[in-house]
């Protein structure tokens, strides 16, 4: 390296004399370490690629983007006209979400499936896919396409050695991640979920999303253990062979199981020895044996862990009656698809239909797609990973038939599952309100230092400024720190510490962007979460015109079992009393037709 050459992010004022210092320094040495790189200035438009050239200089590569010129500012025709006719998302979601007759005629006609595909086709849209950068590869390669064990992302990493941590704007340093969570993310009084959001939704979440966010200790941040990249329920079955062989029965298609007072529950860390997280001083009886490494960590996602064994074996069932020639393995893997296909079914149409607050009845169907450019192919995001921290929904104490329970007594409480049973904890999870988790303020302490990790990380990866994300998914940039938090006093608290609006980061913007009205967060998790989900659940290859017929399913029975999964019936169906069993708290104003995932056990 250039030694003494080197400029470590001059203050501005002395940038102009460092530049000119350097120039002379790096003559002869290739390296032009004194001059701003330009594309530190984030100079393209409209996801065009800078490209930097010669010495000084920059492209922008603004093919296929709609628009022209040196930063890609320039609207071609069609793109004009499209602007001007595009309603912003506010618009949007705002009829999604008001006029609830208009939503009720329309759910019953064909507008539904017009609506619903160009839900998909526009958010998908968004996702590069192929997928392009990832943390060590801020251009497209070959290696960044090959190495699944890459978490990819969206936009390029900051440049090394620009003037400022995210660029060009904000001051050197960056506040200190502490702090920031101290001062605007940590929860001084419990402010519930406007929407009626419950536990058995947060436990959902954290369940179902750590089939693919597995960040890798070894490797580093950056990096995920979860090479199928998407909803193949390797939380389940585990995410390599050996683990997978050591869950199973290898007897009619089924997974291991222990049977404790007459219920079927995962087996011990004794009868299946693969590693699993739990405390050292919790003995090898107690542990559970799951899919996924960290799920000893609640009794949430144990009742889920619990939930999804006891449906497999289920499944098994069915398909041996229908298919008695078949085999062990013929049963598991079928089972596996049809598991898969009832997790995406469950997370559209009750769990983001919970979420999205639309009155607009989702609908998974993967003919939706059929006569549309799509790629069946998903690779998972940091940036996904990021948005994802949902810390906020967990509450002060978890409240189980009445009792009351610290973080203390519930993490790591191995006797809790079996205590009480599913139904017991199922009904007690639905009728507890989750925090909510945009508009600041609302983490417990007990996780506060998850978030304190995310922006650590954020940093680590360099991870460009918020507002260049909202661009990127077409949002306007904020202009201040008001109008991101829509108050003043916290707002001018940012804008202290960070110097710039341009110069805020993207965890923190999106969960100090105020919260849509009666909303769970803000617009800016709904216009880049959505993407990535959507994307992520109708990109998985049983979506595709190959996979998305019967006979994968092993026949009708099973292609049904598919297309009338919900939240209540993977309850239902494995326990021997229904419980109140939905994704928000009884009577809460959700959306008409979460109805799919609660109220009376009777609509089976
Ligand atoms: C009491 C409940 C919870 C505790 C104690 C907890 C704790 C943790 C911890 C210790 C990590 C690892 C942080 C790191 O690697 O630096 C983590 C990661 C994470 N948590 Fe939670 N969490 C809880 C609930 C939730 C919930 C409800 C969600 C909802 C979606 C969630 C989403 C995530 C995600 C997406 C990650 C990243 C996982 C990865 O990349 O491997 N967590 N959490
Ligand atoms: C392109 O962006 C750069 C950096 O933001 C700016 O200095 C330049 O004036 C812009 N050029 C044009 C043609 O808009
Ligand atoms: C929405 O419409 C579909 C199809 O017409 C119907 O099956 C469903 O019951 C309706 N859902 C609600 C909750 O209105
Ligand atoms: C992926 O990249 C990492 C980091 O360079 C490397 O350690 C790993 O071996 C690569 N994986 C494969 C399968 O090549
Ligand atoms: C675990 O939960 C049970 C109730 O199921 C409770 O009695 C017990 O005290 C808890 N364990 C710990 C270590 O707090």
């Amino acid at each position: 390296m250039g030694g003494g050459c080197r400029a470590r992010a001059p203050p501005a004022a002395l940038r102009f004399l460092v530049a000119h210092a350097m120039l002379l320094c790096a003559a002869g040495s290739a390296a032009a370490a004194g001059t701003v790189n330009p594309c530190c200035y984030y100079p393209c438009q409209h996801q065009g690629v800078c490209v930097r050239v010669g010495m000084e200089g920059y492209e922008c590569d603004c093919t296929r983007t709609g628009y022209f010129g040196a930063n890609c500012t320039s609207p071609e025709l069609w793109t004009r006209l499209r602007d001007l006719l595009k309603p912003s998302p506010a618009f949007y979601h705002f009829v999604l979400t008001h006029f609830r007759w208009l939503w009720d005629i329309i759910n019953s006609t064909f507008i539904r499936d017009t609506l619903m595909r160009l839900v998909l086709t526009v958010r998908a849209n968004l996702i590069p896919s192929p997928p392009t950068f990832n943390s060590q590869y801020g251009y497209i390669s070959w290696e960044a396409y090959a190495n699944v064990s890459y978490y990819t992302r969206i936009l390029p990493p900051v440049p090394e050695e620009c003037p400022t941590p995210m660029g060009t704007k904000g001051k050197q340093q960056l506040p200190d991640a502490q702090l920031l969570a101290q001062r605007f993310l940590l929860r001084h009084r419990f402010e519930a979920d406007p929407r009626g959001t419950n536990l058995m939704f947060a436990f959902f979440a954290q369940h179902f999303t750590h089939q693919f966010f597995k960040t890798s200790g070894k490797m580093g941040r950056g990096f995920t253990k979860a090479l199928g990249h998407g909803v193949d329920l390797g939380h389940l079955y585990g995410d390599n062979l050996q683990r997978q062989h050591q869950l199973r029965l290898f007897q009619d298609g089924k997974l291991k199981f222990q049977v404790v007072n007459g219920e079927v529950y995962p087996p011990s860390v004794t009868e299946v020895p693969v590693h699993m997280v739990y405390p050292p001083a919790i003995p090898k009886e107690k542990q559970l044996a799951m899919g996924q490494e960290v799920f000893g960590l609640l009794p949430g996602l144990c009742v889920y862990a619990t939930l999804w064994l006891r449906e497999h074996n289920r499944v098994c069932d069915v398909l041996k009656q229908e298919h008695p020639t078949w085999g062990d393995e013929q049963l598991f893997q079928t089972a596996r698809l049809i598991l898969i296909g009832e997790t995406i079914k469950i997370v559209i149409e009750d769990y983001v239909q919970h979420l999205s607050g639309y009155f607009l009845s989702l609908k998974f169907d993967p003919e939706l797609l059929f006569g549309q450019q799509f790629q069946y192919r998903n690779r998972i995001a940091v940036e996904f990973n990021q948005l994802y921290h949902w810390h906020g929904l967990m509450p002060d104490s978890f409240i189980i038939q009445g009792q009351e329970y610290s973080y203390e007594q519930f993490l790591y409480n191995t006797s809790m599952l079996m205590d009480y049973g599913v139904e017991a904890l199922v009904e007690s999870f639905s009728r507890q309100t989750a925090g909510r988790i945009g508009g600041g303020q609302n983490i417990n302490a007990n996780v506060l230092g998850v978030a304190v990790g995310v922006i650590e990380e954020s940093r680590q990866l360099r991870l460009q400024p918020f507002n260049e994300y909202r661009k990127r998914f077409g949002l306007k940039p904020y202009v201040s720190f008001q109008e991101l938090t829509g108050e003043e006093e916290k707002a001018a608290e940012l804008e202290e510490l960070y110097g710039d609006i341009d110069a805020l980061e993207f965890y923190p913007g999106l969960l100090l962007e105020k919260p849509q009205p009666d909303g769970i967060f803000g617009e800016s998790m709904v216009e880049i979460g959505a993407p990535f989900s959507l994307k992520g659940l109708l990109g998985n290859p049983i979506c595709s015109p190959e996979y998305w017929k019967p006979s994968t399913f092993g026949g009708a029975t099973g292609f049904e079992i598919v297309k009338t999964a919900s939240l209540k019936k993977l309850v239902c169906l494995n326990v021997k009393k229904c419980p109140y069993a939905a994704f928000h708290v009884p009577g809460a104003a959700a959306g008409t037709h979460s109805s799919r995932a609660g109220g009376a056990s009777t609509e089976l």
